[in-house]
């Protein structure tokens, strides 16, 4: 019989602190589903402001027609992004990953491709390469080009399993897309859209959407929403224990399933809390607004 992956308690929890130190905390086997996007070792601090524009004649931006605007600071978020030894840095915690993977459960690790190399032979050596399911690529267009190469426009989702004989995949309940050529498939077939494939097309977070929290480096939760309907049933528990702005949280609670968050930024809770609720869903379906 399928034990379920969920606390009998089943309380969503937002947790302050270093991840190494809170993931010792929670017994082996108890999520069905972990996401990580941890800091992708750019060397940068990840910063993202958030403005105000408003129409004044004098104002120092120039928009669209030659309108011109002023605009004010309304909040600043960072974190830094770097550390010497990334593979060591990452080893212990991933360990933890396989640790607290249900007998089903599948982790999903979101890294950009400067690091996604090392971090397959580290998930290899942890999971087990007969554990690993897929590659996902995530792509989007957005930001500058460079002239002097292919302008980079995807991150990578490396998908391990706990166990290759046992997990749970449904992909009948994910989104479906458009296919490329409905002219070449039955109307029938051209109208329910085809199962999505490895490579993910799906914009950034708008930077005008009721999504957005104006955390640095949130992730869509059109994206996050595939891996929770695919690899988890209503309610399954969920960790993310790099979670940010807790878009896992924030989808994990629109689909009825739970979840551990975990962030060492103090401003990555308080956007959390203002998202899902102060005791983590508490504020019901609202608060997950943009999630669902
Ligand atoms: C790329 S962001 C995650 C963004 C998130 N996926 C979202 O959609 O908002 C990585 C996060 O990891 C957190 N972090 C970095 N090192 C950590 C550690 N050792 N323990 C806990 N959190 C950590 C940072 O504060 C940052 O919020």
């Amino acid at each position: 019989m399928r034990v379920r992956a969920r606390d009998p308690a089943g309380d969503d929890q937002i947790l302050l602190g270093e991840n190494l130190e809170l993931l010792p905390r929670f017994a082996d086997g108890s999520f069905q589903l972990i996401y990580i996007d941890p800091p992708f070792n750019t060397g940068r601090t990840q910063t993202r402001r958030t403005l105000r524009a408003v129409r004044a004649e004098d104002g120092e931006r120039v928009g669209f027609a030659g309108r011109r605007y002023s605009t004010t600071l309304l909040s600043r978020s960072s974190y830094g992004d770097q550390h010497h030894d990334y593979v060591a840095f990452l080893e212990p915690r991933l360990q933890h990953a396989h640790r607290l993977l249900a007998r089903e459960g599948t982790l999903y690790f979101h890294i950009d491709y400067r690091e996604a190399h090392r971090c397959k032979l580290l998930l290899d050596e942890i999971f087990g390469p007969e554990c690993f399911l897929n590659e996902i690529i995530w792509a989007y267009d957005y930001g500058g080009r460079s002239k002097r190469r292919w302008p980079a426009k995807h991150d990578t989702i490396l998908v391990y399993v706990r166990d290759p004989d046992a997990y749970h995949f449904d992909s009948e309940e994910v989104d479906r897309e458009p296919y490329m050529a409905p002219g070449l498939v039955t109307p029938e077939k051209a109208a329910a859209g085809k199962l999505p494939t490895d490579v993910w097309w799906h914009t950034i977070v708008p930077t005008n959407g009721t999504e957005k929290t104006g955390y640095p480096t949130q992730k869509p939760a059109g994206i996050v929403r595939r891996m929770v309907l695919a690899s988890t049933r209503p309610g399954d528990r969920c960790l993310d224990f790099f979670a940010g702005s807790g878009t896992l949280g924030a989808v994990a609670a629109a689909h009825g399933r739970s979840y551990v968050l975990i962030d060492s930024n103090p401003e990555a809770v308080r956007v959390m809390r203002e998202r899902l609720g102060a005791r983590g869903r508490g504020g019901g379906r609202a608060s997950a607004a943009g999630a669902g």
